[in-house]
């Protein structure tokens, strides 16, 4: 097989991995990737679906793709990720013109699943077999600042608004000799850093060790963070619940591990969590946040947040404000609560006005812009270590990040310093 490639990725980073992985496939069997749609002889959309707004957009964009094949006829039209796993056979119907639909579970066939689309037939490839092979060394990368390596992948936590299980199927951990092989191989490309990636990092499992113990996330932060060369280690995204104090501990260890995590609490009211089905409350997440930052002060947390959830009063809303007041999280994403289907939350009841999300998401990021521009302004004067991670957008700066992942622009030449170097900057304003 031979043509070209053009990728459309949305949603985390699991999608981008999932594209990377299948554009690789494709390189492998004579594909070369193309910039622009109208130029390609097969185009992926690879989709998400954690919120409406993000699947209702798949079939839009479809629509868009359907009108190419009248300048190319042999076009052929893919629906993968998340979307795909959800709709299976039903996209098939709604969109005429679409050739094939490859699910989460099936990146590994990519390759058979365009032969049967190129010969007319209209292949779905949906589920999750327990055997589907992880083929890393097929990947196609993109830049070498930032190496991203799947270590677990899948859901069984039930929160009642979250639509992962069933579009990225159920858990399965990644062996720890797969993983270890995969980083040596990114710090011999010359990757920088290294971001771990799960839907539930921190619930990763290994094995049993040789006195019968299973090894968890703890055992392999410590694993990855000591490889030779290895300058800056990430993870995402962490569950609050699943984290142990020895995880806790090997950040407090390891200087290779950035001073940085991310972790969802989704509410800061009690009663919201528990309709939630997050199995924690707001203590327990605060007393994560303190021993976090016992052992790494300067340590810089991010979260999401969902407001409107069915049945969140006033109050509740206040107790979120109150949680981000007390945190100050270094950034927020913050979303309206979005019905998915087959989720619990459907059966909640009790549906929040429109209006009232909207108002409460915009009092929310009013608050924490003035909290983020709070803290940017005590890093003023200080030094950090940036990350070149691009050029920036004025010409003759660069855009890059601190260890603790926030983003600073500043003068600098990429012939000089390219993406991926590492500089020393000192913050002048924020
Ligand atoms: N509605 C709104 N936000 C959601 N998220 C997940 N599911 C929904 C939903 N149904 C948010 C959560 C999660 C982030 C990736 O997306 O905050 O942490």
């Amino acid at each position: 097989m031979s043509g070209r490639y053009y990728i459309e990725t949305w949603g985390c980073q699991m999608n981008e991995v999932d594209s990377q992985r299948l554009g690789g496939q494709l390189m492998e069997e004579g594909f070369l990737p193309c910039p622009r749609p109208e130029e390609a002889d097969l185009i992926l959309l690879n989709s998400c679906s954690v919120r409406e707004k993000a699947a209702q957009k798949v079939y839009s964009r479809l629509g868009e793709y359907r009108r190419l094949k009248h300048q190319r006829e042999k076009l052929v039209i893919g629906l993968c990720g998340c979307v795909a796993q959800q709709e299976g056979q039903s996209a098939l119907k709604r969109v005429p013109d679409l050739d094939f639909v490859l699910g989460t579970g099936r990146i590994s066939e990519i390759r058979e699943v365009v032969r049967q689309a190129r010969e007319g037939r209209r292949p779905v490839a949906i589920g999750f077999p327990k055997e589907a092979p992880y083929e890393f060394d097929s990947i196609s990368r993109e830049g070498t600042h930032k190496g991203m390596v799947t270590v677990i992948e899948g859901c069984d936590k039930r929160c009642t608004f979250c639509i992962v299980p069933t579009t990225r199927g159920p858990e399965r951990s990644r062996p720890l000799d797969a993983i270890l092989q995969e980083v040596r191989q990114l710090l011999d490309l010359g990757f920088v850093e290294i971001e771990l990636l799960g839907q539930t990092v921190n619930h990763w499992r290994g094995s049993a060790d040789p006195v019968g113990r299973t090894l968890d996330f703890a055992d392999l932060l410590d694993a990855v963070a000591t490889l030779p060369g290895l300058q800056r280690l990430r993870f995402l995204t962490s569950y609050p619940r699943d984290f142990s104090s020895r995880m806790v501990e090997a950040i407090g260890t390891h200087p290779t591990i950035c001073p940085y995590l991310h972790l969802p609490v989704q509410s800061g009211s009690d009663a919201v969590l528990r309709r939630m089905g997050r199995g924690y409350v707001v203590s327990e997440y605060l007393e994560l946040v303190a021993e976090l930052r016992t052992v790494r002060p300067d340590i810089a947390l991010s979260t999401d947040i969902i407001v409107g959830f069915p049945g969140e009063s006033d109050r509740d809303f206040e107790a979120t404000i109150r949680l981000l007041e007390d945190v100050r999280f270094s950034s927020v994403y913050a979303f309206k609560y979005s019905p998915r289907p087959g989720t619990a939350a459907l059966m909640l009841g009790d549906d929040i006005a429109l209006e009232t999300a909207d108002r409460r998401l915009q009092a929310l990021f009013r608050l924490q812009s003035r909290i983020q521009l709070e803290i940017n302004r005590e890093l003023v004067g200080r030094s950090f270590e940036a990350l070149i991670t691009s050029p920036g957008k004025e010409p003759g700066t660069m855009t890059g990040r601190t260890p603790c992942h926030r983003v600073v622009h500043f003068p600098g030449d990429p012939l000089v310093t390219p993406t991926g170097t590492l500089v020393d900057v000192t913050i002048e304003r924020a």
